[in-house]
């Protein structure tokens, strides 16, 4: 297997799901070792959650910060296997949460969302096991725990009969990947398997909750994510507090940096979508571009020779690439590379596609990245904007 480069051989090996296959894994996993894994939100790199050596290594391998903590994923019972109804008492049989440090009603309503919301792309915040290695959480006194709904995930939890540790399977502060090509593309150099599930159905990480476990009206929304907040706060009954609304008062979960997701390249967020431009404010972004982008050093020097060989990509939320072209090259002799997110307006399509499109425009001649902002702040539009905030934090100085 080769890198995006074409160069570098890589040691990893994508397995197509089969019973060999997964028994390879499951040994790999029982020895400490790590590989891919596919779940519906994004490509995780999976570990066992009680060995410490496997945490170590999930940490070394995405060159990741250990005060940035992982999260468990936790499966449902194999056939046969003696296993209760999911829930807060079964999480602690199996030595992953204390539950002698939740009150009753925050135990009763954390009860009622795992029934509400498991498997699916909801991680929740408990009171740690002493069973669960500090590095998993970075020394934290409390985990974070969810059930994927991706059947290979599960089925591979299963085979290694324990929770696993993973984060997702980029390197630290990186795009996350929704495939297993672009697993293997941020770390095939460094781990041997990645199990195939295809394309990640949801494309955006968990939301993560956490409820305040001595007072169950407190519960607030960490990471925003493939869980959307009006669907959480129909189940409660309540609003859920959102500190990603107003940074400075309350913390997010730890890793939640403000620069994250991130391509090589700069990637900038406009103003307002293209619709909301007119044609000269649009010509003024590009010629702005062109000058900021060439007055950067760091650019001028290594990537590009000259100013004709600028070339953009465009990113749209949704509406024809197309269309957006043959508006802008009137504009402008700047060659444009357009991709979009839906062309139909679909929320969920967007999410799909928006790190597999992050990724492609990426790897493609553009040398810079446009993207227009989600307008939409509700359900998974809320999660798509957080995401192409923080991806685009690092690329300030250009817009
Ligand atoms: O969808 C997902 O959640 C994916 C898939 C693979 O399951 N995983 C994922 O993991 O996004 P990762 O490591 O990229 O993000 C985990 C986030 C981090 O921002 C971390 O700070 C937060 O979870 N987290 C973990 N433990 C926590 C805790 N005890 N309290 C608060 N936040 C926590
Ligand atoms: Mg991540």
């Amino acid at each position: 297997m080769q890198n995006q480069t074409g160069k570098k051989p890589l040691r990893v090996k994508i397995l197509p799901p089969n019973p060999e296959n997964f028994k390879i894994l499951a040994q790999a996993i029982q020895k400490g070792e790590v590989v891919g894994m596919p779940t519906e939100t994004v490509y995780g790199l999976a570990g066992d959650c009680f060995n410490s050596l496997a945490l170590a290594r999930i940490f070394e391998t995405k060159e990741r910060p250990t005060f940035d903590p992982l999260i468990v994923h936790v499966g449902q019972a194999a056939q046969g296997a003696p296993m209760g109804p999911m829930g807060v008492e079964e999480l602690e049989r199996q030595g992953i949460i204390d539950s002698s440090r939740l009150g009753s009603n925050s135990r009763n309503l954390i009860d009622r969302l795992i029934q509400a919301f498991w498997p699916g792309p909801l991680t929740l915040i408990f009171p740690k096991n002493h069973r669960i290695p500090d590095l998993a959480t970075s020394g934290l006194s409390t985990v974070a725990v969810r059930m994927p709904e991706h059947p290979l995930a599960l089925a591979l939890i299963a085979a290694c009969q324990r929770p696993l540790a993973a984060p997702s399977a980029n390197r630290f502060g990186r795009i996350s990947p929704t495939s297993a090509q672009a697993v293997a593309e941020e770390l095939g150099d460094r781990i041997d398997w990645i199990l195939d599930g295809g394309s990640c159905d949801i494309g955006l990480e968990s939301t993560i909750l956490s409820v305040n476990p001595s007072n169950s009206l407190d519960v607030r929304i960490l990471r925003a994510g493939g869980c959307p907040k009006e669907r959480i706060e129909e189940v409660l009954g309540f609003g859920v507090m959102d500190p990603l609304a107003n940074p400075s008062v309350t913390p997010e979960a730890p890793g939640m940096l403000e620069s994250h997701y991130a391509p090589n390249k700069p990637f900038i967020l406009l103003a307002q979508p293209l619709s909301k431009l007119s044609d000269s404010e649009l010509s003024l972004v590009f010629s702005n571009l062109a000058d900021k982008f060439f007055g950067d050093l760091t650019h001028s020097k290594s990537v590009i020779k000259g100013k004709d060989k600028l070339k953009v990509g465009l990113l749209l939320i949704s509406g024809d690439p197309e269309v957006a072209i043959s508006r802008i090259s009137p504009l402008t002799e700047t060659p444009v590379l357009a991709r979009s997110l839906s062309r139909n307006n679909d929320l969920r399509e967007s999410a799909h596609s928006l790190f597999s499109e992050m990724r492609w425009l990426d790897s493609s001649p553009a040398s810079i990245i446009l993207v227009e902002p989600c307008q939409v702040q509700e359900g998974l539009g809320y999660a798509i904007a957080d995401r192409l905030r923080r991806a685009s934090a690092g690329s300030r100085k250009y817009s």
